[in-house]
């Protein structure tokens, strides 16, 4: 008899549940209802964090050997498989999985084109009004992390964390890190700590800024860093995230507006713009080359706090032609410093890989040579005051 009414109340809920949820569905009250995001986990209190999927060694195994940490690939597992793997994770947030992957699952070789369509729908769910989505994560390769996480952060500002997370090692391996850092990356996500930090990287234990971070090992599970900018934002215990200070916003930062970016004929791409390695014996014709290969502009990886060792006078010529330039460091630290009476722009604390972004956001944005100069040397300027300038 008690079993028996206890069925009947949960079949008359049964039956109100969903013409509630017709109803909203309908009337597309949020995000989630809008963009057809279907959310796991039975505990509706906790905070809803969206899984971003481009793959990466997070989702790859082998079938060599669990001894396999470099020749991984053959054998794959989706991003609702990570989430199966780990029931502990929705006692942190509620999730949803959208898939951006390339149609051969690699994400290494992950296009401007698709990070800057993630990157749009990322925009879209986080920071239009009807989002009722706390943050985000996004799975991804560890070659090209840094890449997508720094142009997110110039993209997605409306103060919810964004954080990119990865493994090291296939989850076929002894001691897969994945596990443990896409926990990590959904208790960051999850976390109101996480606010108004920008874009945020999980790896390791470290809470990193997606700005700052680079990739300094090309195979040891520790291998993110915080370049030029000094250490870790904080660190996670527990497999919760402790950070050190309260939120601060890296002094180089440019917000670009993403509807702007998106209107540039190159669109869903971004403008081409290629790096040159500079050495003894820099061709500096390379530059009129990738102009001629239709680039719109270059980042020069150069000597020092900014050389070019050779041809000088190529790269005054390419600008001349039309040709963006930016001169950073092939060095791991330090800066690449203004200097007076040059017409390309140094890059000052911003890395050559991340430069690149950063020109090709500002030239979508319908930057001029002079106006990347002030983007990439203005606070550098203005902090240092170098001789003659
Ligand atoms: C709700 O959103 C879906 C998907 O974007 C759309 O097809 C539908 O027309 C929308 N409904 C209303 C009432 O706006
Ligand atoms: C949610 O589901 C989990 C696992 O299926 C279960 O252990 C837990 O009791 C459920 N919580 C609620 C509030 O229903
Ligand atoms: C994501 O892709 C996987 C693999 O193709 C698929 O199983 C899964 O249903 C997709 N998820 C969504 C939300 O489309
Ligand atoms: C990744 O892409 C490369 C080059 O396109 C291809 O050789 C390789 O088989 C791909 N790997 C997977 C797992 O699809
Ligand atoms: C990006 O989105 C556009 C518009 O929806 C689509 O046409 C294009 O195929 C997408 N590109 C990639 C690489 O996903
Ligand atoms: C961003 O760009 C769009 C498209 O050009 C424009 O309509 C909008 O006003 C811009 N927003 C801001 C804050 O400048
Ligand atoms: C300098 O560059 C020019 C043309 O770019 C090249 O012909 C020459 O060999 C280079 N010289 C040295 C010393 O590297
Ligand atoms: C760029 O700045 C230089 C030096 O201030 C100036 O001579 C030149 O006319 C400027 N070019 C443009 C396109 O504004």
């Amino acid at each position: 008899m008690k079993f028996f009414s206890t069925s009947l109340v949960l079949a008359a809920a049964a039956q109100a549940v969903p013409d509630t949820q017709y109803l909203r569905r309908s009337l597309n009250a949020t995000a989630s209802d809008r963009l057809g995001l279907k959310w796991m986990g039975n505990d509706t209190s906790l905070p809803k964090v969206l899984v971003l999927f481009t793959g990466g060694t997070i989702s790859s195994g082998s079938s060599y050997s669990a001894l396999d940490t470099t020749d991984y690939g053959q054998t794959s597992i989706t991003g609702e498989e990570i989430l199966a793997r780990d029931p502990l994770l929705q006692t942190v947030a509620q999730l949803t999985v959208s898939n951006w992957t390339r149609d051969d699952g690699n994400s290494t070789g992950t296009s401007d084109a698709l990070v800057m369509n993630m990157t749009r729908f990322a925009h879209d769910a986080l920071c239009s009004p009807d989002s009722d989505i706390t943050g985000a994560i996004f799975t991804h390769g560890t070659n090209s992390l840094e890449e997508t996480a720094f142009l997110m952060d110039l993209l997605v500002n409306c103060g919810k964390p964004i954080v990119g997370v990865g493994a090291m090692r296939p989850y076929t391996a002894l001691s897969f890190d994945g596990d443990a850092n896409f926990f990590q990356s959904i208790a960051l996500a999850a976390s109101p700590d996480a606010r108004h930090r920008g874009v945020l990287v999980a790896f390791s234990d470290r809470i990193l800024s997606g700005f700052w971070v680079t990739k300094l090992d090309s195979t040891h599970p520790d291998a993110f860093h915080q370049t030029t900018s000094g250490g870790d934002l904080g660190e996670f215990l527990n497999m919760r995230p402790y950070f050190f200070n309260s939120p601060s916003r890296p002094v180089p930062k440019h917000n670009f507006n993403i509807s702007l970016v998106s209107e540039h004929p190159s669109y869903p791409a971004l403008p081409h713009v290629d790096i040159l390695y500079a050495a003894r014996q820099f061709d500096a014709r390379l530059a009129l080359n990738c102009l001629a290969n239709g680039a719109s502009g270059i980042v020069i990886a150069g000597t020092g706090n900014g050389g070019i060792p050779n041809g000088s006078d190529i790269i005054a010529e390419a600008v001349e032609k039309g040709l963006q330039v930016v001169v950073g460091t092939r060095s791991p630290y330090g800066a690449a410093s203004p200097q007076p009476d040059s017409t390309w722009a140094k890059s000052g604390y911003v890395h050559v890989i991340q430069s690149r972004i950063m020109l090709q956001l500002a030239i979508a944005s319908g930057y001029n040579q002079n106006q990347t100069i002030e983007l990439f040397e203005g606070t550098v300027r203005k902090a240092i005051r170098p001789f003659g300038l």
